[in-house]
């Protein structure tokens, strides 16, 4: 499908006014929409995404000179970010405006706020005016792989939304960076698309990673399992993770590998049922390994593969947000983490809904 053309961005900003939902590319994930001061279209994205009333929603909007429209505080260093890196992979955490309900922040006094960099979600947004904004989280059912393509999301929700705008495949693939402030500190909640470096540069070195983005609550990308296939998961450096591969398969189970190099010698040429272990040959650059990663984890969801081995990357600054996003997707499977390995525990009677239930459970 082509990208949207000007009738079905007007289309879709016509629906939105009117209190519709409409999911829309960014440059990160595909965002599902809500017009914010559209108490029940905000909470039909709670809905449809099955997502707690209490996880706040990040507001999109088009302008970066209107941030003191929808922050009541907005500090030096926050205005640097914006000047710098808006239209942008960049969330600003910031105490609320009035024009900001308290439904879209999940009763928070704080709100996550965004310009996308994508024509298609600025073209939208400016239809929408300077008073409108888009409250969106990613376009997916919560704990689950964002959306990087249009038919990611209509594979998601089929015809539960009332329009789904395409702006073909992402340019980033991984979700915004989240910025909170901590005095003159900015702290990053969330790794992404902007790295740690660059946010020090402008803000001359005030800038940490938090400790705890791990434990909050208030930010539902922070829960340990999310950003999570439905095939179990398994993160691990390349010897172990052949190793693995080949006591799977001799168990009998389908396997897929997602790593840099394919070891053929180190397994047999085929599955019992003829089926060899799938390998995804993944890009040795962290920007397009982040563009591909989400569409092959769902690729490979759909391959209905026993387990999914991923080859660790490395621990270096440029693959920060990578190693989290592979991290979270692999909590449910890896020991410590409620861990139930489908078909080889005996305790493995629980079904997908009680495991998430476990572990959101005890998160809040
Ligand atoms: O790239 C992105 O950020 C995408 C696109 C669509 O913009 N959106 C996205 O939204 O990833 P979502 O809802 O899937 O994740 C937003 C994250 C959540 O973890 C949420 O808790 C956090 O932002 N967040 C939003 N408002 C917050 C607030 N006031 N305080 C702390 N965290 C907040
Ligand atoms: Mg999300």
């Amino acid at each position: 499908m082509p990208p949207a053309s000007h009738s079905e961005i007007d289309a879709a900003a016509a629906l939105l006014k009117k209190g519709g939902v409409v999911a829309f590319p960014t440059e990160t994930v595909y965002g599902l929409g809500a017009e914010v001061s559209s108490p029940s279209a905000v909470a039909r994205i709670f809905e449809i995404k099955k997502r707690p009333l209490d996880h706040p929603l990040i507001v999109h909007f088009a302008d970066a000179s209107r941030l003191s429209h929808w922050a009541r505080e907005v500090p030096q260093q926050a205005w640097r970010l914006a000047e710098c890196f808006w239209p942008g992979p960049l969330t600003l955490i910031l105490p609320r405006s009035r024009h900001v309900p308290e439904k879209v922040t999940g009763g928070q006094d704080t709100v996550g706020l965004r310009v996308p960099d994508h024509p298609v979600a600025l073209a939208l947004l400016r239809e929408l005016g300077p008073d409108r904004a888009l409250a969106a989280p990613s376009a997916n059912r919560f704990g689950h792989v964002s959306p990087t393509t249009a038919a990611h999301v209509r594979e998601e929700f089929g015809d539960e939304l009332d329009m789904v705008l395409d702006g073909g495949p992402c340019q980033v693939g991984l979700e915004s960076t989240i910025v909170g402030f901590e005095g003159q500190t900015a702290v990053i909640l969330r790794p992404g698309g902007i790295q740690l470096a660059a946010l020090a540069e402008v803000l001359d070195g005030n800038v940490m990673l938090s400790q705890e983005a791990e434990r909050s609550v208030r930010v539902p990308g922070a829960l340990p399992s999310h950003y999570a296939p439905s095939t179990p998961l398994e993160l691990l450096p390349a010897d172990p993770l052949w190793a693995r591969a080949l006591e799977l398969e001799a168990k009998g189970m389908r396997v897929a590998v997602m790593g840099w190099r394919r070891r053929e010698h180190s397994l047999p040429r085929h599955h019992p049922e003829n089926e060899p272990v799938v390998f995804s040959a993944m890009p040795e650059e962290p920007e397009e390994y982040a563009r591909q990663l989400y569409a092959t984890l769902r690729r490979f969801d759909r391959g209905h593969f026993d387990r999914l081995l991923v080859e660790k990357p490395p621990e270096t600054a440029a693959w920060v947000a990578i190693a989290d996003r592979l991290r979270r997707a692999s909590s449910r499977t890896h020991p410590g983490a409620n861990a139930v390995l489908r078909g080889e525990q005996s305790s493995s009677s629980l079904t997908r809904e009680d495991e998430n239930e476990t572990i959101y459970g005890q998160t809040g």
